[in-house]
């Protein structure tokens, strides 16, 4: 049976953990994996641009010995009308796994139920389990284990906060959301984790107040406020959100030491301040580095 990676509620955390376990290792002696996924063809579909996730996959598959192949939307039939049905049962005759980056994210389900290879989601409009996954191999490096850790997530609650709440439940990290009204969570999202979270004892903080939100976490986490395809609405999203900017003085509210994440690409002073950006709490580069690894322990995981 093929397994995909469309959200980290289809897995249970045994199988994260042993996902970031792998991720650590490859990450420390890449060389024992270089033929792991020995003439594995992996495809790869943008229907968004990307630079951390097209490169580390493309580079990832390469490291385990397989072969990465982008697939511009423009050059498939896709564009011109051919169903995903169709696409997905004709690219499973060539491929050995499919990475998929796109708007909706019922788009990815639909393709993943029509192919026979498993398929990985690269960003949809919902969701971003790679990143989240990457992010907690990342706080790995800095804390013995997750469990007991808190993440404060501030502005815009979008696909990577969905990722990002569903790691914590998994992996035991309690989580404040800190967004004005109008950028909440989903609040389906939030009752998917809810008695996971309550059996775990873990908080699940959703607020409007930064220093409420702030306070006690280990890390501090932003993305910018408007996703690719809000573009319309960038100029409100920048007025709206303009108390919730990651800043010195948001730092200092938090536990001393206090990480700063961000999944990239960031936006100097609107989410986020430049000194923190580039300062000393900051993860960003780790965190992107960590897409490397933490993607050849997931395509590993459903190709090997
Ligand atoms: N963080 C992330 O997914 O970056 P890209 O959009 O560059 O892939
Ligand atoms: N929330 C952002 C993440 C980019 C990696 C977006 O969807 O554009």
């Amino acid at each position: 049976m093929k397994q995909d990676f469309l959200s980290l509620a289809d897995f249970s955390s045994k199988e994260l953990q042993d996902m970031l376990v792998t991720g650590l290792v490859m990450k420390d002696r890449p060389a024992d994996f270089r033929d792991s996924l020995k003439g594995k063809t992996l495809g790869m579909i943008f229907n968004k641009r990307s630079t951390r996730t097209r490169i580390s996959f493309q580079v990832g598959i390469l490291q385990l010995g397989g072969y990465g192949l982008v697939l511009s939307p423009n050059d498939l039939q896709l564009s011109r009308g051919e169903s995903i049905e169709d696409t997905a049962r004709v690219l499973s005759g060539y491929l050995d796994a499919v990475m998929i980056r796109t708007f909706a994210h019922e788009e990815i389900v639909e393709f993943a139920r029509h192919a026979t290879i498993p398929v990985i989601n690269g960003l949809t409009d919902f969701n971003h389990p790679c990143q989240a996954m990457a992010d907690m191999l990342t706080l790995l490096k800095y804390h013995s284990t997750l469990e007991g850790l808190k993440l404060a997530y501030l502005g815009d609650s979008n696909n990577v906060t969905v990722s990002l709440l569903m790691a914590c439940v998994h992996f035991g990290m309690h989580m404040s959301i800190v967004s004005p009204e109008g950028y909440t969570l989903d609040p389906a999202v939030l009752e998917s984790v809810r008695e996971e979270a309550e059996q775990k004892g873990l908080s699940i903080t959703l607020t409007s107040d930064v220093a409420e939100g702030v306070a006690d976490a280990d890390a501090i986490y932003t993305d910018t406020w408007t996703s690719m395809g809000q573009e319309d609405e960038a100029e409100k999203r920048l007025k709206d959100l303009d108390a919730y900017r990651v800043d010195q003085r948001v730092m200092s509210l938090a536990k001393s030491g206090a990480f700063f994440m961000h999944c990239l690409p960031a936006h100097r002073g609107e989410e986020v301040t430049a000194d923190v950006m580039d300062g000393g709490q900051s993860l960003v580069w780790e965190q992107a580095e960590n897409r490397l690894h933490i993607q050849k322990s997931i395509l590993y995981h459903l190709m090997k």
